[in-house]
């Protein structure tokens, strides 16, 4: 789970990247120009489908872990102690994934299924003065609609709650922990947890209210 979960952390710091060259306000041009290159890039192209994997594997990986949890304690404990014995978040792991995976479902949709033709033509997809595809008016396509921005908004409101716990848990679980650099691995997450899902909840939000045209 910790080895899956860094590898994902990686692509959100990759795809926040390029995702917030919209915020250059530029039309679309600049942020245009980086997706079509990650787009046609091989080195990038194969990757995804180890992206795909790893997902996958962290899933299979999650679900195992809470079956075998429910099966070391089948009885329930007679009284829950709640946020004393496991916080909050930590015991909602499962159902933050949950939710992260129906957002990615509904966002897999909204983009990669159409800019790869896997459903539809690709003639359908808005193109830029190049004739390439144009992303950045299939986004602000997508995010006219109210109820999908906030379907994201509640999307990266969850994975800053599963990336609060998860973070510092995966370098527990790899056993990369000490005394002195504890204290820095966990308010390093907490600072990433907050940033990355905000910078993704701040692009459908923009979008809407137009100040990013
Ligand atoms: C909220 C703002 C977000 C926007 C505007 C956005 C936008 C996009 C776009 C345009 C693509 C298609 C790229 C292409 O076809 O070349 C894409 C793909 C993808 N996004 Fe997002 N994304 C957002 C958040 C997220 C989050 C929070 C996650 C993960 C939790 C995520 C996971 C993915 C995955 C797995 C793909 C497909 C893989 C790939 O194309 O390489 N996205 N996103």
């Amino acid at each position: 789970m910790a080895l899956t979960g860094l590898f994902l952390i990686t692509f959100l710091v990759v795809h926040a990247g390029v995702n917030a060259m919209i915020f250059w306000n530029d039309g679309g041009v600049t942020f245009n120009m980086v997706a079509h290159f990650f787009g046609t890039n091989i080195f990038i192209r194969t990757m995804e489908i180890v992206l795909f994997l790893g997902l996958i594997a962290h899933v299979v990986d999650g679900l195992m872990l809470w079956r075998q949890n429910r099966a070391a304690r089948p009885v329930k404990y007679a009284m829950e102690k709640g946020s004393a014995s496991r916080s909050w978040y930590s015991a909602s792991m499962g159902i933050l994934g949950t939710l992260i995976l129906l957002f990615l479902i509904v966002h897999l949709w909204h983009f990669w299924v159409k800019s790869r033709g896997i459903v539809g033509s690709l003639d359908e997809l808005p193109l830029d003065p190049e004739g390439q595809e144009n992303l950045f008016a299939l986004m602000v396509q997508t995010f006219e609609n109210p109820i999908v921005v906030v379907i994201y908004v509640l999307g990266c409101f969850s994975l800053f709650w599963h990336l609060l716990h998860g973070f510092k848990s995966a370098f527990q679980s790899l056993g990369l922990n000490h005394k002195r650099y504890n204290p820095i691995i966990a308010a390093f997450g907490v600072v990433f947890s907050i940033i990355v899902p905000t910078l993704f909840a701040l692009m459908p939000v923009s979008m809407y209210f137009g100040w990013i045209q």
